[in-house]
């Protein structure tokens, strides 16, 4: 197969785990004979110092035309005061709108070997596969009216849900958890927003049509709690956009860590594939950023965008095989393992996706 992958590096880390993150598309192409070509575009941070806008033309242009986009992160403290064109986040807002990508996938489970690299007791934690589905077009993000009055002494945002935003992730939920264990747990705040109401009467009247799916309702405030108690309860959380922002870090915290945690962000068009974790400047440049969550994403792109479930499934083989050898990142790293850089992780991820009969076994 012959396909263009659009590799959006931007700040702080996120050069460091996309080039980690291409070495493994290259392996790929290389073990499986195919022909990725990975152009590359500055946003973000990135953009803002040469003097572009934070997702210059070009670079929203090369997107529509690839067949899925790689990002590391977005980010940069020396953006920090400025207003909404100017920050580096906007890129990434602004992909997610034009692109209509109003589906995140971010699973998290914990990986054989790192039940105890997390906060949790191993026997809590044990178990976990969980993923959430966040709305990631709509609500405060993006809802009209927003903005800081002329005198600054005070703020708004809009929280706003249409059926149609709600019904269209409902369903996405509802598919992936045929995959999976077949439950959905739909997370809101009906208790007190309306938006929530809405989004608890579209979700339960979708349900009729996945009698085979088993559907729950929670408040976001519980559903917190109920991933710190009991985090292998979950199968698909289903989530408007903050509150999945929100408990999709937790979710990153309690497995382990948040750099192991890949994304996928679909509509109709081009996805975009992306780590959860951010920029995380203060250990940029540093050869030390866990890339497993880039390289997670890799997995992520090959099945979702390209098709090649096989493909996907060598790229996570490799990641469990490293990580059963004790292979850490300063992230994970708890006693007697083996400490690496980014790089290194890398590159032990592409020799036993090379070689996986030849990798060593734990
Ligand atoms: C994420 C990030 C982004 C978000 C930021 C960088 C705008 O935290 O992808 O979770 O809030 O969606
Ligand atoms: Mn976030």
């Amino acid at each position: 197969m012959r396909s263009s992958i659009l590799l959006l590096p931007g700040d702080g880390i996120g050069p460091e785990v996309v080039a980690a993150a291409a070495s493994i598309l290259r392996a790929v192409a290389s073990r499986f004979g195919h022909q990725f070509d990975l152009p590359e575009a500055a946003i973000g941070g990135a953009a803002l110092r040469r003097g572009l806008p934070p997702l210059p033309d070009e670079a929203l242009a090369a997107a529509r035309e690839s067949s899925a986009i790689l990002l590391g992160a977005v980010g940069d403290p020396a953006f920090d005061k400025g207003d909404s064109s100017r920050r580096p986040e906007t890129a990434l807002l602004a992909v997610r709108r034009e692109l209509q990508l109003y589906a995140n996938f971010r699973p998290a489970r914990v990986w054989p070997g790192l039940e105890d690299s997390g906060p949790l007791k191993q026997s809590v934690v044990a178990g976990t596969d969980m993923l959430v589905l966040r709305e990631l077009t709509g609500g405060l993000y993006y809802g009209e009216p927003r903005g800081i009055a002329a005198d600054g002494a005070s703020a708004h945002n809009t929280m706003r849900y249409s059926r149609h935003e709600i019904e269209r992730i409902a369903r996405r939920g509802f598919e992936a958890a045929r995959t999976r264990r077949k439950h959905v747990m739909s997370v809101d705040k009906a208790n007190v927003l309306e938006t929530s109401r809405l989004w608890r009467q579209v979700v339960t009247n979708l349900a009729a049509e996945y009698p085979d799916v088993t559907v729950d309702h929670m408040y976001v405030d519980s559903c917190a709690m109920k991933i710190a108690l009991a985090p292998a309860s979950f199968d698909v959380i289903l989530t408007e956009n903050l509150f999945g922002d929100i408990l999709s870090d937790e979710a990153g915290a309690i497995v382990g860590s948040l750099g192991l945690l890949p994304s996928a962000s679909l509509g109709d068009g081009p996805g975009l594939f992306e780590p959860v974790h951010g920029s995380a400047p203060d250990i940029a440049g540093r050869n030390i950023a866990n890339p497993i969550g880039a390289i997670g994403s890799v997995a992520m792109l090959l099945r979702h965008a390209l098709a090649l479930e096989t493909e996907a499934r060598a790229v996570e083989d490799a990641i469990g095989s490293v990580l059963r050898r004790g292979v850490r990142t300063a992230d994970l790293v708890d006693r007697s393992e083996q400490r690496v850089g980014t790089r290194e992780m890398a590159a032990e991820i592409e020799a036993a996706l090379l070689a996986p009969a030849a990798a060593p076994r734990a």
